[in-house]
Formats: C-alpha cells, sequence, structure tokens
C-alpha cells in the first residue's frame, strides 16, 4: 500500500505509471511500449501473418498509387509531413513512386525517437537518395504547431497503421483538431483506419499464436523494471485480449495470475495484485464508415476519397477542411 501520495516526478512516465498502478481499475498506457525493444516487437508483429493490418494497407496503397498520387500530388511541390514514421516500409512504396515520377517534394517524417528517425534516413539514404529528407522530432502536438506555419507550399499530412486506433473517440477528435489547426484550406489529410469485421479474425491479431504480441505487452513491465527499479515477475502476468463488436474496441490486458505485491523503487511504491486483477494496457479502435465521418465532422473536416483492401479490412481516407 501507498503510504504518502507522492506529487513530484522525474518524468511523464514515471508519473503516468504511478497514476496508473495505484487507479482502480490499473492501467498503463500504450505510448510507452516504444523504447528500443518495443520498437523491434512491433516490427515483429507487423511481420506476423495474423496481423493483417500492415498487409492490407501496403496493398491499398501498392494498388491504388497512381489514383493516390492523382488526387494528391497533382500539384507539383508540396510538402508530405508523416506523422509515427515508422520503419517505413509502406511509405517508401510513395516516394518511390513520387521519385520516379519526378514529382517536386520533401518528406518530413515525424517522430519522438530520434533514434527511429536515424535508422529511416540511413535506410532512405542507400534506397531512395535523390528523395529530399527533413527530420522531425518532436511530439505531433509541438510539430504540428510548428509546422502550421509552414506555409509555402501544399501541405500533405499522412498517419498510417491505424495509429489513430490507440485513442479514445475524444482524444481521436482533438487530435483530428489539431491536424485541422495546422492545415491550409488546401491542404489533404490521408489516414489509415482498421475497420470492423468478423470479431474472431480481430481477436487473433491481438493475441498471435507465437507470443510477439504478449511479449510487446509485457515489454511495458520490463520497462518499468529497468527503467524505474521494479521487480515484476514477468511470468506471473498474463496477455489477454478482448474485442467488443458493439463499440469496435479491442482492449489488451495484463493480468497477474496470483496474489502478490510489485514494488517500485524509484516511485516509493508497493503495488498490491489480487489474483486475477488486470492492468489496462491498450486500445485498438476498429471503424466504419459512419464512425470515420462522424469523427471527421467533429473535427470540421469531410472526407473526399477512400481507399480499400479487396476484403474491406482496412481502409485508408483522404479529408480535407470543410
Ligand atoms: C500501432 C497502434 C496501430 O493497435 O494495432 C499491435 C499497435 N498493439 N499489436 C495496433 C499494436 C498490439 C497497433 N498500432
Amino acid at each position: 500500500m501507498k503510504n504518502n501520495i507522492k506529487t513530484r516526478f522525474a518524468s511523464a512516465f514515471e508519473e503516468d505509471v504511478y497514476n496508473g498502478l495505484t487507479s482502480c481499475p490499473k492501467h498503463l498506457s500504450s505510448k510507452y511500449f516504444y523504447d528500443k525493444k518495443g520498437d523491434k516487437l512491433f516490427k515483429d508483429i507487423m511481420d506476423l501473418p495474423e496481423y493483417y493490418l500492415t498487409n492490407c494497407e501496403y496493398n491499398i496503397l501498392k494498388d491504388n498509387i497512381q489514383e493516390i498520387a492523382d488526387v494528391f500530388w497533382g500539384t507539383n511541390g508540396f510538402d508530405l509531413i508523416e506523422l509515427g514514421a515508422g520503419d517505413g516500409k509502406k511509405t517508401k512504396l510513395l516516394l518511390r513512386y513520387l521519385s520516379e515520377n519526378r514529382i517536386d517534394f520533401d518528406y518530413l517524417p515525424v517522430d519522438i525517437s530520434q533514434n527511429a528517425l536515424d535508422e529511416l534516413q540511413e535506410s532512405l539514404k542507400k534506397e531512395l537518395p535523390t528523395v529530399s529528407v527533413k527530420l522531425q522530432q518532436g511530439t505531433y502536438f509541438d510539430t504540428l504547431a510548428r509546422l502550421s506555419d509552414y506555409n509555402s507550399r501544399k501541405k500533405v499530412i499522412l498517419v498510417l497503421g491505424s495509429n489513430i486506433g490507440n485513442l479514445l473517440h475524444k482524444d481521436a477528435i482533438d487530435f483530428l483538431i489539431q491536424i485541422h489547426e495546422a492545415m491550409s484550406p488546401d491542404d489533404m489529410l490521408f489516414m489509415g483506419f482498421d475497420q470492423k469485421k468478423d470479431p474472431q479474425i480481430i481477436l487473433d491479431a491481438y493475441n498471435d499464436s507465437t507470443g510477439v504480441t504478449a511479449a510487446f505487452n509485457k515489454n511495458l513491465l520490463e520497462r518499468i523494471n529497468t527503467e524505474l527499479g521494479g521487480n515484476f515477475n514477468l511470468d506471473s502476468f498474463g496477455h489477454w485480449e478482448t474485442y467488443n463488436p458493439e463499440t469496435g474496441t479491442a482492449k489488451s490486458f495484463l493480468i497477474s495470475s496470483q496474489k502478490q505485491t510489485v514494488t517500485i523503487k524509484d516511485l516509493e511504491l508497493k503495488v498490491e495484485f489480487e489474483a486475477w486483477e488486470s492492468i489496462h494496457t491498450e486500445i485498438s479502435q476498429k471503424y466504419d464508415d459512419m464512425i470515420v465521418e462522424w469523427l471527421a465532422n467533429q473535427a470540421d473536416l469531410k472526407v473526399t476519397d477512400s481507399f480499400t483492401d479487396e476484403k474491406d479490412y482496412y481502409k485508408n481516407y483522404i479529408f480535407r477542411k470543410k
């Protein structure tokens, strides 16, 4: 039990972990999955046969590249701003098409992780040396604010991977409003949304047979152990996935299989777990056209085009200001 309530923290990570593990029910934020090991595990997830999202989006881009390019980069000279650039496998498809067609553009990948940006730049230098790359290290929020003054030419903002799915609808709307504020009248937003589908397919994507997703989820506890002096026993926690077809929300949990006490030195905290008590760690929201249009509308955006795969598992939408 905590005796005195801690109010001073050395980092946002400390504060969020403290607040999440002293709440009832307990929770931790999925944004902390992505340290070096987490980045690697997420790459492994993208290669899983069960994790259909990556392939679907890759195929959507590949099969519609000319049409997407016509809608977007019809006019010459624009800035392609990607929020959450990752390893860029899907983006490279676009970059290659644009550079092969001698379209004049700069690529501005935005990421919180300088390490991820450096690796991306390194691979682009080798694979697509003619593309002009301008790395933007920072949060989406800060970078969007900075780039809203970046009005010399048209902006195309790219958010791939259904990354918006980690946000509750209210936060997704705030995110879209921030993007809206950074957009000039001619700018566009291109965003991927994982779609509602057979619940079993969704459950399998987040509960793969090889246990990579479980390791990804447990990496949160490992980070607390190494960075905050925690003593979580990873074997005493299991990964659990749920999907609610009514709300379209997939949720990940870590579940303590026994009654136990975990100590986190840097937080001066002892956390008690009852047997089978959960920590909620992630939501991965699934969408349909109605929800996407509602979200867009709340942010004063409108859907002007969309592209899907042959099974309608996944959809990329183009948004413009209303
Ligand atoms: C990167 C947020 C889109 O929710 O599908 C993959 C992260 N979590 N497997 C998702 C994730 C578990 C992923 N996003």
